[in-house]
């Protein structure tokens, strides 16, 4: 599978995760599932940083391109620290406060998910072969693998 059908077909996964999570906001297993999810969000993150757009780089001396993935990145460390600022939440044991925190997440990484879909990942696609985007996603299976993380 391209890397690129991999990577989106993760987004669907941690969709179906982030209902999950919402699902046991009132209850209480919801630290496990968010700890469940944390490592899924990671994961996919270090394969778009590490397999994908490091190979970006490398290729492409573009500015434009390394300008993307720069903002890209900084949103992938957006996240990170919302994540935590999510656990904290559960610290309070406020639900309105936890709703309210895990509602602000799920925008932020919808918003994330889809700005990759309709803009980053085509874009990428149009500077990587057919052959390269394979390899890619060869790499990104395996590196799933190799974790705890269920396949997409
Ligand atoms: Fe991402
Ligand atoms: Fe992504």
């Amino acid at each position: 599978m391209n890397i690129i059908d991999f990577l989106e077909k993760d987004h669907d996964r941690l969709r179906r995760e982030l209902v999950r999570v919402k699902n046991s906001l009132s209850q209480g297993g919801v630290l496990e599932e968010i700890k469940t999810y944390i490592v899924m969000q990671e994961l996919h993150e270090s394969i778009e940083d590490e397999i994908l757009f490091a190979k970006v780089n490398q290729i492409s001396e573009r500015v434009s391109s390394i300008d993307a993935l720069i903002t890209n990145k900084q949103v992938h460390k957006k996240i990170g620290s919302h994540l935590n600022r999510l656990l904290e939440s559960l610290k309070t044991n406020r639900f309105a406060t936890i709703q309210h925190v895990f509602f602000e997440f799920c925008a932020l990484v919808e918003t994330h998910m889809e700005h990759e879909e309709f803009l980053i990942f085509p874009y990428v696609k149009s500077l990587l072969s057919n052959e390269t985007l394979e390899e890619l996603g060869e790499k990104a299976q395996s590196r799933m693998e190799r974790s705890d993380v269920l396949q997409p």
